[in-house]
């Protein structure tokens, strides 16, 4: 596992005490390693057999292009409006959130738009540029 947070202060159950296994990160560097999860995973691909992965979606395509979409599952968010496959709102690339997802394995995400661009609630694209 690798625990990311923006800062000290946003991480939840530290006090548990069973982080110290943990690479944690801070986009601040408040705590533990400055810069993101992902960084971390690009310098110890190897000792990850498997990765599972969820938002910020930058991050997301990031942890995909570092595993080249192998070994790895994505836990995709999108706006739903309808939930039940009618509106397509919630497309990503191929599929549907909310009728194929929301998890995917990461082939599945190799040609779509995931960490390019997304879509506001009114249908609007927002790119990441
Ligand atoms: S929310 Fe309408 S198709 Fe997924």
């Amino acid at each position: 596992m690798i625990y990311g947070a923006r800062s000290k202060d946003e991480f939840a159950m530290l006090d548990v005490g069973c982080y110290d296994e943990i690479p944690l990160t801070t986009d601040d560097g408040s705590l533990g390693i400055k810069g993101f999860p992902s960084d971390v995973l690009a310098e110890r691909k190897e000792k990850f057999d498997y990765v599972y992965t969820c938002d910020p979606k930058i991050m997301m395509a990031k942890v995909l292009d570092i595993m080249d979409f192998k070994n790895v599952q994505v836990s995709a968010e999108r706006y739903m409006k309808c939930g039940i496959g009618v509106c397509g709102s919630c497309a990503l690339g191929e599929y549907l959130v909310c009728k194929d997802g929301p998890v995917f394995h990461g082939e599945q995400l190799k040609n779509t738009e995931l960490g390019k661009f997304k879509r506001l609630p009114d249908g609007r694209i927002l790119t990441y540029d």
